[in-house]
């Protein structure tokens, strides 16, 4: 028995005195390790009596207890000793800036579809997209081409070579279809997305990018159409007022159709919104044919909308004053760094769609 309690003598100081994690666990080992000396202490148990076994068992349990209890005292009190003093060593200034450490710049493209995309979904639109490859029945037939219409020439359309009638998409137009035949109503969506066409100087490339817009429901019109775009025109130019004309104009899948014009003034040959010193044509809209929701499935008797679609590049060069659309897609690092944009820099409407207003680099 004695020798139990000069175990515990010997231990519990040892326990209580250590000075590192590993020091703790080579006491711990010592005695109850399998060649500890509790444990040696142990195996003489079996030359006691009934009686003597029992009241050893239940010394040993205790002390074994008491030590098990003191060290994980000990060892909590080490390891927050430990924490304490990495958080001293390794504290990092989260507040550094980042900036050094930026190699890449967002391509003005990138930057306006989110810039667009941040204000329509404030507007309650949703994201839709459609495939690059297109057939005929979307890109054309069901947005009311009739087969031999002239619009289609306009077009300037690129052909797979395969000979399946398969094409490059023309516009993103075909994404209104792809809705229509595949969502419930009402509609509510832009789809930004790249188009092609067998066009080149310096503000046609033959790869380029627009954005639709589709609303379909019982009661939506024409005045809201243009209130819709005057308010995304204003936020995108991050000014007070845009004056905006819209003039008749044709397309097959809208009637009545329209061009929306907005006033600027290119003075210097800088781009600046202004009143009364002219126009530049920004997109096309209109109300969607009732052919195009029949061709769709959906009945033209109770349900109308608008759509419109126009060229996210063209609105990059527009607020940003890049000249000549070829560049954009020469991938010259050199442009890039300097038209792009710093990646944390994410358009949101509630601080400032690009940082300062527009001079943002
Ligand atoms: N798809 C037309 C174009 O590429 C633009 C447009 C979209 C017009 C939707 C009306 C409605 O020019």
């Amino acid at each position: 028995m004695s020798d139990l309690e000069n175990i515990r003598e010997e231990v519990i100081p040892l326990l209580c005195g250590a000075s590192s994690l590993s020091e703790l666990e080579e006491i711990r080992v010592s005695v109850l390790g399998k060649k500890g000396c509790l444990t040696e202490l142990m195996k003489g148990i079996s030359s006691l009596s009934p009686e003597e076994k029992k009241t050893f068992g239940q010394k040993v349990n205790e002390l074994k207890e008491e030590i098990s209890r003191v060290f994980s005292e000990r060892k909590l009190f080490l390891e927050t000793e430990e924490i304490n003093e990495r958080l001293k060593t390794e504290r990092i200034d989260v507040t550094l800036p980042s900036r050094p450490f930026i190699q890449g710049r967002i391509h003005p493209v990138s930057q306006v579809t989110e810039e667009l995309l941040a204000i329509f979904s404030q507007m309650g639109f949703k994201l839709a997209e459609g495939p690059d490859i297109e057939d005929d029945w979307h890109n054309f037939e069901a947005l009311n081409f009739p087969k031999s219409h002239p619009a289609r020439q306009m077009q300037a359309t690129f052909f797979m070579k395969d000979g399946g009638g398969d094409i490059l998409r023309t516009h993103t137009s075909p994404v209104q279809v792809r809705t229509m035949e595949s969502q419930s109503l009402p509609i509510r969506i832009v789809a930004p997305g790249r188009t092609y066409r067998c066009d080149y100087d310096m503000t046609h490339t033959p790869m380029f990018h627009q954005i639709e817009g589709l609303v379909i429901d019982k009661t939506t019109n024409m005045g809201h159409l243009k209130g819709c775009l005057i308010e995304v025109f204003k936020a995108f130019f991050e000014v007070e007022d845009v004056p905006v004309r819209f003039r008749p104009s044709f397309f097959p899948f809208t009637e009545p159709s329209a061009e929306m014009d907005i006033g600027c003034s290119r003075e210097k040959g800088e781009f600046k919104i202004a009143k009364d010193k002219g126009w530049m044509e920004v997109l096309g809209c209109g109300m969607v044919h009732p052919n195009v929701l029949k061709a769709s499935g959906i009945d033209p008797e109770e349900y109308q909308g608008f759509a419109f679609g126009f060229g996210i590049d063209r609105m990059a060069m527009l607020k940003y004053g890049i000249p000549d659309l070829r560049t954009f897609f020469e991938g010259d690092i050199r442009w890039l760094k300097h038209y792009g944009f710093i990646p944390l820099d994410i358009p949101a409407i509630n601080r400032g769609l690009s940082l300062n207003g527009g001079v943002k680099r």
